[in-house]
């Protein structure tokens, strides 16, 4: 019944080299993000968990290195507990209960199950792919906040896009540059990664138009999406030339030498150079959000290709100029965007105008990219910074260290010390995707035996049963999750009835 894909880590199960694994796997150099990939259940690693996640550490020494901000003297067992719910996504040895020195303060890190209920768990991390209503940890105390962290494509998981769901969450890091700890550029490494110069100059191009290969470029083996793209190019097609060596309108054979390099992770650099022969490429997202930008889009950037680009509808304020990609949305029909690209074939001038982010001096025009790329704390394969993970995980720290400092100091002393600060909670501007839509032409022009029209929006629906299912879960203060299915039943039955 859920449609939602799992792309679980392929390395959760390596024990030690999971996270570093995992940093590869997601990092910005997999070329192909979109494997399907079936994997043991993150929470039947449990079973590998040793019995007591505190009781190693708490009478350990504290551990050596602090932030210059960082003054907290308190010993291990006084410090709040953060629990990550996704055993596959621990940012530290599996199994183990770390503390960890934050830019301000401390805490201690685990993903034993058992603290659940601890009452120094101040807050619970969630990995959003694996994040499922029917498991979620309950009951939830009120003195317990959740955080998400979800840099993966809204398609994993729609609970996250409805505002009951999302509204669940205290703590964020997605995406969306409207998430708390944003990671909206992840899939770009940095500004040089944009500047380097062509791969393949024009006038090689230009030969390799002559040889017989297309102006464009599709290459896609994730066909079923909701973003519903193929349906695009499939019109597309019937205006300009498209090679498409991936699956997903498969019209033409890789080179038999690169045939296993396409599928491998890793940009790995005979399929990289053979790419960007190509003038265009289509860079169509999985899923159409606000902010959801990967390296379908930043790897032409980098190879000098030009994207024809359909995924997020603000990509333009993260380009290095305005004339960098062609978005497909600017384009009343694919009949007319295939007659841009046709006039850009033929002219290399014009052509040439869209690679002029390349030139060092100043080509790279925007403002809020280079402030972003500066910005950032974390680094993309960069083992000088910290990883986004451990990142979030101090972030959310030294958050939920403030809110109990206050809490304390307002019980001890009302008078003097303020209220705390009023709950928080994230909205759509979070994340927040709409629903999918055909990727061509009216939905009512979509037969009802359309494969895509069976899955997405329904997927997209039942994910909002759910999110409201675990609201009211939440609400009546239950300790069953899997309740979940009687509660949307009830919640169906007394909407049917008029009321709310
Ligand atoms: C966390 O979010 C929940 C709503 O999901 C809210 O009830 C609670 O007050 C929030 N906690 C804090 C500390 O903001
Ligand atoms: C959503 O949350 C952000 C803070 O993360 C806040 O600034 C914004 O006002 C909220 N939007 C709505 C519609 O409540
Ligand atoms: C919620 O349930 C827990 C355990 O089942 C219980 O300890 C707690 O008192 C309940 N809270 C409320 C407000 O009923």
């Amino acid at each position: 019944m859920m449609a939602v894909r799992r792309r679980l880590l392929p390395c959760a199960c390596l024990g030690l080299l999971g996270l570093l694994c995992w940093v590869l796997v997601s990092g910005a150099f997999s070329p192909e993000t979109e494997h399907q990939m079936e994997f043991m259940d993150a929470s039947e690693l449990g079973a590998f968990q040793p019995q007591s996640a505190l009781s190693d550490m708490e009478f350990s020494a504290i551990s050596s290195y602090r932030g210059p901000g960082n003054k907290d003297q308190r010993s291990n067992k006084e410090l709040p507990i953060l629990l990550w719910w996704s055993a596959g996504l621990f940012p530290h040895f599996p199994g183990d209960t770390e503390r960890i020195d934050c830019a301000t303060s401390s805490c201690m890190a685990t993903s034993n199950r058992k603290v659940q209920h601890h009452k120094r768990t101040a807050s619970i991390i969630f990995y959003g792919t694996d994040f499922r209503a029917y498991e979620a940890p309950l009951p939830r105390p009120p003195h317990q906040t959740w955080a998400l962290f979800h840099e993966e494509s809204p398609m994993n998981n729609y609970l996250l896009s409805h505002g009951p769901g999302i509204r669940l969450f205290n703590h964020t890091a997605t995406f969306s540059r409207g998430s708390d700890y944003p990671l909206t550029l992840q899939w770009l490494p940095t500004l040089s990664y944009l500047l380097q110069p062509a791969a393949v100059p024009l006038r090689e191009k230009n030969l390799w138009r002559a040889k017989g290969l297309a102006p464009v470029l599709y290459m896609q083996s994730h066909c079923d999406v909701p973003s519903d793209r193929d349906r695009y190019v499939r019109e597309l097609m019937k205006y300009i030339e498209v090679d498409s060596y991936g699956k997903c309108l498969n019209n033409k054979a890789l080179p038999a030498e690169l045939e296993d390099t396409a599928t491998a992770t890793g940009e790995e650099p005979r399929f990289m150079s053979f790419v960007a022969r190509y003038k265009f490429h289509l860079a169509l997202e999985n899923g159409l959000c606000s902010d959801y930008m990967t390296e379908k889009l930043w790897r032409p950037l980098h190879q000098g290709c030009v994207p024809v680009y359909r995924g997020s509808p603000s990509v333009a304020d993260w380009m290095p100029n305005g004339r960098a990609v062609v978005l497909v949305d600017d384009f009343s029909s694919p009949g007319e965007l295939a007659a841009l690209l046709r006039h850009l074939d033929q002219d290399d001038e014009a052509y040439a105008r869209y690679l002029e982010y390349k030139d060092p001096d100043g080509g790279v025009a925007n403002a809020r990219l280079l402030e972003r790329l500066e910005a950032r704390e974390w680094g993309v394969n960069d083992m000088s910074k910290p990883n986004y993970l451990n990142g979030f995980e101090c972030y959310v720290c030294d958050r939920e260290n403030a809110r109990l400092a206050a809490e304390r100091a307002h019980q001890r002393a009302p008078q003097q010390a303020p209220p705390p600060p009023p709950a928080k909670m994230a909205n759509n501007s979070h994340m927040g995707c709409p629903l999918p839509r055909p990727g061509y032409g009216d939905i009512g022009d979509v037969p009802p035996d359309d494969g895509w029209l069976q899955i997405w929006p329904l997927d997209y629906w039942q994910s909002l049963d759910q999110a409201e299912g675990l609201e009211s879960l939440i609400r009546h203060n239950e300790s069953d999750p899997s309740l979940l299915w009687q509660h949307i039943q009830n919640i169906a039955v007394r909407r049917a009835r008029g009321k709310h």
